[in-house]
């Protein structure tokens, strides 16, 4: 059952891979112009002005000479839109119209599945509800008076559905069981309560301006509910369902993800009047979370439309130090993080109704970047003028000092933290460095850019001989091993490669099986013209192999001469076996030299 169901995935993967065009793939995300047998464009994974991004439509790869990213159009979809790679294949097989075939659900599964379909409907149901009592009725009337005041426009009540919750106890519950909804039902969706005494249920919310919350998808999932007056709670949630989970879900974010991806940063709010009162301004890469601590997961969520992120926070003490908490969840996911503040103590919402939406959008220019963020809010939140406060506050900025990229930024800060503690810069430096285990190299952004910052050595440039001709002919991969084993010489990278090799994947599996940053190494391998550097694949092999033994006689040169060294010392004799291999190793290398 598992095989068949194995089969006819692999049948689907086999179909979209057959009626992907690569070079249609790409040109929706980049501009390509053709150059031989090759398209060229400016790379969508690396800042660039001049076209090192290559596409090869026959050997169904891309590739970029100036960060190495490459990989076949299920690749280029994962690491563009920032998904999996099986998601990309799905993602284009939706594009193409193949279905999936679906795995036969089990009864557990498919009770489930009733379960979601049947609350999301009376979800929908509900906003229509609130929506329709809020604008057509009468009772409706202290929700429309409410908004207004709010400055919250026709439009807007319109884009985002608001609704008002009638001031009864059963008015939606009546209504929605006279239609065949289920008392079971209307207490699962948390619409309704229980009653206390004498069974039945009752309206959960009233008297309440309603704000339904879509999944990204624009699925209601559930409501947030806000007084009209001063009275508490302020706001009341849908509990937790199988559809509400606070943890995943931002409000806004079914309307924003188009002008996140076209803005190329997405702004996150802590209130929905927040969201709300930002779109209507105008300025839609807006979303919020509900009123919960900013979770990995919705950065994750995030992060798949863009990685540049912008916190705006109300600024007030818990808005800030909520801030600090958002910024080190996103600690090493790859976000470029900055902060915008709002000028005396508002929340956005505030702020564009007294000083207009014109006033807000500039301010969204003036974000500034986590790390000046972070120094202020240090410096203002430890007793700097002690060296214990000092010292406190270097140890808080150093995970913001790690993730800083480029030095001259760095030193640049270094310079001012300096200056700011008053201590001498050396101190500072070494502090930091001592404080988080900092070390100097440039700390990478995505595992495309990390390959990136090896260096490309003799032996890389062998292995990826080896890789290229293995991957037409794998026979070539025992003949290698024969004359130097290979785990011992190549990086993980190319070894990863290479095992995959061995397995005889077809080439879609192939790169679907790989990291990141083996598939860019493959690509690297199958489509560097400069690899061959005008010899023929005969020679290239020869030198390849050469390159390698060479590689594992000095890594074995130096074992031996180690271990001689060791038994020396200790007085073992086998110190002369070792010498003798240390000098049959010399000899081989010599020989190897003299060819
Ligand atoms: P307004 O007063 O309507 O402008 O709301 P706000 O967005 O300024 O709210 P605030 O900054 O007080 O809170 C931010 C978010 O926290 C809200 O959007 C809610 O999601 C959540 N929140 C605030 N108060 C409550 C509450 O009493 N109960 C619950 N469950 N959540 C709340
Ligand atoms: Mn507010």
């Amino acid at each position: 059952m598992a095989a068949m169901q194995n089969e006819r995935l692999q049948a689907f993967v086999d179909e979209v891979a057959a009626r992907t065009d690569l070079l249609q793939v790409v040109q929706a995300y980049v501009p390509l112009k053709r150059k031989g047998g090759r398209y060229w464009g400016c790379c969508p994974f690396h800042q660039e002005k001049t076209p090192s991004f290559s596409v090869e439509p026959e050997k169904g790869f891309f590739y970029c000479f100036g960060c190495h990213a490459g990989g076949n159009a299920f690749k280029f979809l994962s690491l563009i839109e920032n998904i999996s790679y099986f998601d990309a294949i799905k993602l284009q097989a939706e594009k193409l119209g193949i279905e999936m075939p679906r795995r036969k659900l089990s009864p557990a599964e498919e009770k489930r599945e009733r379960e979601r379909k049947d609350l999301l409907r009376v979800n929908e149901m509900a906003r229509d509800f609130f929506h329709n009592c809020l604008t057509l009725t009468k009772i409706g009337e202290p929700g429309r008076a409410y908004l207004a005041k709010r400055g919250i426009t026709e439009a807007t009540i319109k884009a985002f559905s608001l609704g008002f919750a009638p001031p009864a106890w059963d008015k939606l519950s009546a209504a929605f069981q006279k239609r065949g909804v289920t008392e079971q039902l209307l207490l699962g969706s948390g619409l309704c309560l229980p009653r206390r005494e004498g069974g039945g249920i009752y309206d959960r919310f009233r008297g309440r301006m309603m704000i339904p919350i879509a999944d990204e998808r624009g699925r209601v999932v559930g409501f947030g509910g806000r007084v009209l007056d001063d009275s508490v709670p302020k706001y009341l949630n849908t509990p937790e369902t199988v559809l509400f989970n606070k943890r995943y879900l931002l409000f806004g974010l079914d309307r924003a993800h188009h002008a996140i991806v076209r803005e190329g940063y997405a702004i996150i709010v802590e209130g929905y009047m927040d969201a709300i009162a930002v779109f209507g301004a105008g300025v839609e890469n807006v979303v919020a979370t509900l009123g919960t601590a900013f979770t990995q997961e919705h950065a994750k969520k995030l992060m798949r439309y863009a990685t540049r992120l912008i916190f705006c926070y109300d600024s007030d003490e818990a808005g800030q130090s909520a801030t600090i908490r958002a910024l080190s969840i996103l600690q090493n996911t790859g976000a470029e993080v900055s902060v915008l503040r709002v000028p005396d103590g508002k929340d956005p919402d505030e702020f564009i109704r007294k000083n207009g939406a014109d006033a807000f959008r500039a301010l969204t220019k003036q974000a500034v970047s986590l790390v000046d963020f972070r120094m202020e809010y240090v410096l203002s939140h430890t007793r700097h003028d002690t060296l214990s406060g000092k010292v406190q506050a270097l140890h808080q900025m150093g995970p913001v000092f790690q993730g800083m990229r480029g030095g001259a930024m760095r030193t640049e800060y270094i310079k001012r933290l300096s200056s700011a503690l008053m201590l001498e810069e050396d101190v500072v430096r070494d502090e930091l460095a001592r404080g988080t285990g900092y070390v100097e190299a440039e700390p990478a952004r995505s595992p495309i850019r990390r390959e990136v910052r090896r260096v490309d050595t003799a032996l890389d440039k062998a292995g990826r001989v080896l890789i290229r001709l293995a991957s037409e002919d794998s026979g070539k991969l025992s003949a290698a091993e024969a004359i130097v084993p290979l785990e011992s010489v190549l990086g993980s990278v190319q070894l990863e490669i290479i095992a995959a090799l061995k397995k005889g994947l077809p080439a879609t599996e192939l790169q679907g099986s790989l990291s990141d940053g083996a598939s860019a190494e493959l690509s690297r391998a199958l489509v560097d013209e400069g690899l061959l550097a005008g010899r023929t694949e005969e020679e290239a092999w020869r030198d390849a192999l050469r390159v390698l033994k060479k590689a594992y006689l000095n890594q074995q040169y130096m074992e031996h001469s180690q271990l001689a060294e060791k038994y020396l010392e200790a007085g073992n004799p086998a110190y002369r076996v070792e010498l003798q291999r240390v000098e049959a190793i010399k000899h081989e290398l010599e020989e190897m030299e003299s060819v």
